[in-house]
């Protein structure tokens, strides 16, 4: 019945392979605290062959390359139109009143405005709902998880995982006996798996999800117009906040890299399997630079010491409308983010943490060095990073609520 931890506990069972050859120098390692990337594993390439989505209408955004997706479940409208009915189906949650949407809010870049989640059960879950703009293009999904590397795997975790409850779905029985006698998903199965005999099964609906979190494709901000020529697409503020971040002295880039600004994506041309971890320096509870259970980042999967505090980039696409910010939504506004990384790492004064000081922590990665900030550069970077805004995403009637009136 669990089967999102029968997932977890094979993927377990390769990391510490992976562990076992970790000492080696790799190649793939694709940042200087990049820390371990997962296994490659060539069985499982996600290259599909060309012909097996010809017909697929991608609408890419300018310069976008193909994700990748698994040849086993090639793209069809039919199939990602399924996919999105499923996504806003409360019927998806066990008790029938929370579907992946009510954590994952289009208007919001697919997050829900609360610092972290609360599931079906009105269980707080540790984190915070993730961006899921792009998200096909993610290297390895969630916060700190090294093992979750398709969108497949992933959609197992929020229906049954009980640690927390998000969908808190019973098993997949529960959930097929609800679609079965629907006739909108009858028909719809039929038609995404066709020359099946009963297509209305748990591993049907993880794809049908899957197809469709692949074509949330965002990429039409006005900082895209900007790179494609359009000089007056950003102000002179914005252009300001540009240069800053993908200078040396702010560093931001060489973390939030590449077309989505996060050092863990891969696309359909990459060579090399790409993920990075790194510590941001959010929290030092001991002076040996510990975090908070059980947001302890990448050691809480892996239990190695130095994985302490390691997170995934986030995207920064749309990264003004998924407020708050970080894995346990501790910066409300993007103000608030910046007088981090000024700082060099956070000191936090009051509340459960008082006392904690990033900016000292052993285990903080090299590139959080801390700056000076004038309000001026602020409100550059600020403004820089809400020209990765892109609107018409957030209402994209394609990604919208196919329940609504
Ligand atoms: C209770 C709120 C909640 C519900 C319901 C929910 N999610 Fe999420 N989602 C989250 C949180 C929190 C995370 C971060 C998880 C972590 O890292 O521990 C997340 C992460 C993700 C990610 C990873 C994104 C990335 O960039 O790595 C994907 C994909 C995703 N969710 C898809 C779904 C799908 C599909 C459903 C429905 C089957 C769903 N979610 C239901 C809260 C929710
Ligand atoms: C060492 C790599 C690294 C550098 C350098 C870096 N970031 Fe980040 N950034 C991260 C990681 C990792 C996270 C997630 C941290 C967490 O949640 O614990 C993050 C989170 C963020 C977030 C919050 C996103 C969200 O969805 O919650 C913003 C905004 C951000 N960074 C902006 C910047 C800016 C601006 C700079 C330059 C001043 C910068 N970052 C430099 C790695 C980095």
């Amino acid at each position: 019945m669990k089967r999102a931890h029968a997932v977890l506990a094979a993927s377990v069972a390769v990391l510490g392979a992976f562990a076992a050859c970790s000492s080696e120098p790799s190649s793939t390692a694709p940042s200087v605290d990049g820390g371990a990337p997962p296994p490659y594993d060539a069985s499982t390439d996600a290259t599909t062959p060309a012909d097996a989505e010809v017909s697929f209408d991608w609408d890419f955004p300018p310069d976008f390359p193909p994700p990748r997706v698994p040849a086993d479940n090639p793209m069809s409208a039919v199939k990602a139109q399924l996919g999105r009915r499923l996504f806003y189906d409360k019927r998806m949650s066990g008790n029938q009143t929370q579907s992946c949407a009510g954590c994952h809010d289009i208007t919001k870049s697919f997050t829900d405005g609360r610092a972290t989640a609360r599931g079906s059960t009105g269980q707080a879950h540790p984190r915070a709902a993730m961006n899921l703009a792009n998200v096909g293009y993610m290297s390895a999904l969630g916060w700190a998880n090294p093992l979750l590397l398709t969108l497949e795997q992933q959609a197992l975790v929020p229906m049954f995982g009980d640690n927390p409850v998000e969908l808190g779905l019973k098993d997949s029985e529960q959930l097929l006996a609800r679609l079965r006698p629907d006739p909108v998903y009858v028909d719809l199965f039929a038609r995404a798996f066709p020359g099946v005999a009963d297509p209305i099964t748990l591993e049907n609906v993880t794809k049908a999800l899957a197809c469709f979190e692949r074509t949330l494709l965002s990429g039409r901000s006005a900082y895209d117009r900007y790179l494609a020529g359009d000089a007056n697409a950003l102000t002179a503020s914005q252009k300001r906040g540009r240069e800053m971040f993908f200078s040396e002295r702010f560093e931001c880039y060489h973390c939030h890299a590449g077309f989505l600004f996060s050092d863990s994506t891969m696309t359909r041309l990459s060579k090399f399997y790409e993920v990075a971890f790194h510590n941001t320096a959010l929290y030092d509870l001991d002076g040996k630079g510990a975090y908070p259970e059980p947001n302890r980042g990448l050691l809480e999967i892996t239990g190695k010491p130095a994985d302490m505090g390691r997170f995934r980039v986030p995207t920064l696409r749309n990264v003004a409308v998924t407020a708050p910010y970080f894995h346990d939504g501790s910066a409300a506004t993007l103000s608030d983010v910046l007088d981090h990384y000024a700082a060099g790492g956070r000191t936090i004064t009051s509340g459960p943490y008082a006392g904690s000081d990033g900016s000292k922590s052993p285990l903080k990665s090299s590139l959080v060095r801390g700056f000076t900030l004038d309000p001026q550069e602020k409100a550059d970077l600020v403004a820089f990073l809400e020209s990765l805004t892109d609107e018409g995403f957030l209402k994209d009637p394609r990604f919208g609520d196919p329940f609504a009136p």
